[in-house]
């Protein structure tokens, strides 16, 4: 089993757009509550009480339909080892998230892997239809990382409505504050997209009992390195998501910083806006340069470079930017508003050297 890569670091002075992070400083009040945090001798209350009450308030569930963890792949972890192992199969889309297939396999559940649409989205159907008896849970990634397309709100309900109601689905909204942020995307969408937690409204989960809605404070909030997820759906659910967990591994910073950064909740959606705003004027051009790529609903580009992905990374390498190279394409995240166009004279160096007829290539 390969170990799981981080994005690659950037050289001092070089862009890093290879894990989705947010280029901007943390939210006001944010340091001044972390920096508040001294009693180091002492463990943190790991249940991070104060934030899943905040958090339950606002999405009108009970502290218990709340559960916190290091990073949402924390919570992906203990999801899967509480409800897969030997004999079980995990059933999600792919290409998506990395992480899905090595917390899988650590289980010793096989993953069903089902190939995104031509369009670089999830099948839904096909999806529901890889579900079967031994299937011990389905993983919905929307946006998708690292293609950035969304489930649309039907078809996620005809999805749900398809699947045995004992098999539990975890819908992983880690880009979900980016999807209606900005002025361009948003318009582009068929259907609204699912939202787990839509505001003033109950979350999904109570209307699908074995639905968990996975959410971070990494991408949008940009405490990535603080590692605070959160999971929405029933208490049966997470206690055993709980009884997986490692004790004590949520950190009084962490949580500190996260409800300090709930309390900034406007400044949030104003960069969030100008991230989302910066991705579709990058999309934008790069359609304008000839490139045919997927819509982003969250703060990454996905360019579909399949047997030329190497070569294409290197290209943006030598132009300071550091990006995510996968086998069948690359995904650069949206960063900084100084790396927008190095990244548009490196895409056209690599759009010139592909071959007419390239499926990142735009008919024209
Ligand atoms: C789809 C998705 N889910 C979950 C995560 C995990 O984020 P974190 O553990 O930082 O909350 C990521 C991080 O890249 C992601 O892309």
């Amino acid at each position: 089993m390969p170990a799981y890569r981080q994005g690659k670091p950037a050289a001092a002075d070089a862009f890093k757009l290879s894990s989705n992070e947010n280029p901007f400083d943390p939210l006001p009040g944010v340091i001044e509550a972390v920096v508040a945090e001294t009693q180091f001798n002492r463990y943190p209350d790991a249940t991070a009480l104060a934030l899943r009450t905040e958090l339950a308030a606002r999405h009108g569930v009970t502290p218990d339909q709340v559960h916190i963890g290091s990073g949402s792949v924390a919570l992906l972890a203990q999801l899967i080892l509480a409800t897969s192992a030997p004999g079980t199969e995990v059933v999600y889309s792919w290409r998506s998230f990395e992480a899905y297939p090595g917390l899988v396999t650590v289980s010793g559940a096989a993953s069903v892997q089902v190939p995104n649409t031509p369009d670089h989205g999830h099948d839904l159907p096909a999806i529901a239809a890889a579900v079967g008896e031994n299937t011990s849970l389905v993983i919905i990634c929307s946006p998708n990382n690292p293609t950035g397309n969304v489930v649309g709100a039907e078809e996620f309900a005809a999805f749900m409505a398809a699947v045995p109601t004992d098999v539990i689905v975890v819908l992983d909204e880690a880009y979900a504050e980016f999807v209606h942020a900005g002025a361009a995307a948003a318009q582009t969408l068929a259907e609204p997209a699912v939202n787990g937690l839509p505001r003033g409204a109950a979350p999904l989960s109570e209307r699908y009992p074995n639905l968990v809605i996975l959410r971070t404070f990494s991408k949008a909030y940009g405490l990535a390195a603080l590692r605070v997820g959160f999971a929405i759906g029933a208490e049966g659910i997470l206690d055993a998501a709980r009884s997986t967990a490692i004790p004590l591994s949520v950190t009084a910073q962490g949580s500190a910083a996260a409800l300090a950064s709930l309390a900034a909740e406007k400044h949030l959606l104003d960069r969030v806006a100008v991230i989302a705003d910066r991705r579709d004027g990058i999309h934008d051009a790069l359609t304008a340069q000839g490139w045919a790529l997927p819509r982003s609903y969250a703060n990454f580009l996905w360019l579909p470079l399949g047997a030329e992905t190497a070569a294409a990374a290197e290209t943006l390498s030598a132009a300071g930017l550091i990006v995510r190279a996968f086998p069948d394409g690359i995904r650069i995240s949206v960063g900084e508003e100084e790396a927008t166009p190095l990244l548009l004279a490196a895409a056209q160096t690599i759009l010139d050297s592909l071959a007419p007829g390239h499926p990142a290539r735009r008919e024209r």
